[in-house]
């Protein structure tokens, strides 16, 4: 079950864009855990035969789903696969999980299980959560490997277009990736207080709870709200344990390095992180960045829309906390 899709207006725009030529290097897109990616590159894919016709041939691979190849596997509209060759090229893998045998073979499914021509075709190949799938060690080489694939499916195939998205959430490969031209970074941001709300009232929440309360512990991230209602029915107290739940050992591990004081400091301004050189903020900024709640955002973002600083949500000009709530429960264990 998934809730109705609400904006990404800009960043479909931008992706359709982008898709219509070749960009030569593959964009990785990251953001926040549960603002979105997963979303935007399916109903990216969704609509690619709107966008480019019979010449639009996209395929979203989910390199995190265990057993299911279907659920791992999305073709564009009148796009189809001869899933018998998918069968046999994930068998060397399968082992490792259906995900990630799909990330392995992702380029011989484009050249060989597609029920289609390539030449003169837009093609799209989306690699979903390639690093909680290949691991941080691997991620170089994987991007690398889908560059090389672009520039010898572009000489040999005679598409229009050939490109590839990988996303995560996962800001440690940042460091990584940072490093290389093979590539281009792009952001995704969780959704705007305006398309917030317009995932939050069809979900139809109780009328005692109080819109400005939610959006200021969850800050636009759709996945918490989903959570929020689905899994805690609207149960902000239960949210709340559920959060303290998985802070607590981290906090733990921050009290046991001797990092409060600059947690406290992170807490009231994320971009303490980045401030003075000092080895003790950054290893408490890659602790936190590691455990997925704090988030780089000096990248532009898809669709080039800025993220303002609000301080009031965590936001700071380069770091942000991936949810409010985090420093919020963060100042509670720390009390
Ligand atoms: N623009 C959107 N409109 C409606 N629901 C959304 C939107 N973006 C994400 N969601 C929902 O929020 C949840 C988390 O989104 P997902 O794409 O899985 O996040 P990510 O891949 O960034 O971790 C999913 O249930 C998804 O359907
Ligand atoms: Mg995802």
């Amino acid at each position: 079950m998934e809730p109705p899709f609400v904006n990404r207006v800009v960043e479909l725009y931008w992706l359709r864009d982008w898709a219509s030529g070749f960009r030569y290097v593959p964009l990785y897109i990251y953001g926040p855990e549960g603002c979105g990616k997963t979303r935007l590159l399916k109903e990216f894919v969704r609509r690619f035969r709107e966008y480019f016709g019979d010449d639009g041939v996209a395929l979203y691979i989910d390199a995190t789903e265990g057993i299911d190849l279907d659920k791992a596997l999305l073709t564009s509209p009148g796009v189809e696969l001869v899933m018998d060759v998918v069968r046999g090229l994930v068998s060397g893998f399968i082992n490792e999980g259906v995900g990630r045998a799909l990330t392995r073979v992702a380029t011989l499914i484009i050249e060989k299980a597609l029920r289609t021509r390539l030449n003169g075709k837009y093609v799209l190949l989306a690699v979903d959560d390639v690093v909680k799938s290949m691991g941080i060690n691997n991620v170089e080489w994987y991007i690398k490997w889908l560059y090389e694939f672009m520039q010898k499916f572009m000489s040999e195939y005679g598409p229009r277009a050939v490109n590839v998205i990988a996303t995560t959430s996962e800001g440690e490969s940042l460091k990584l990736l940072f490093r290389h031209n093979y590539l281009v970074t792009r952001l995704i941001w969780n959704l705007n207080r305006e398309s917030f709300r317009d995932l939050y009232l069809p979900l139809k929440p109780p009328s005692w709870l109080d819109f400005d309360e939610v959006w200021t512990l969850l800050g636009g991230n759709p996945r918490a709200l989903w959570e929020l209602a689905m899994a805690f029915n609207w149960d902000l107290t239960a949210y709340r344990n559920s959060v303290v739940e998985r802070l607590a050992p981290i906090v733990d591990e921050v009290k046991g390095r001797g990092l409060v004081k600059e947690l406290i400091e992170v807490v009231n301004d994320p971009d303490a992180i980045h401030r003075d050189s000092n080895a003790r903020l950054i290893e408490l900024g890659d602790l936190l960045i590691r455990n997925n709640l704090i988030i780089y955002k000096w990248v532009s973002t898809i669709g080039n829309a800025s993220i303002p600083k609000d301080p009031e949500l965590g936001i700071g000009e380069y770091y942000a906390w991936q949810l409010p709530i985090y420093r919020a429960i963060i100042k509670q264990l720390l009390r």
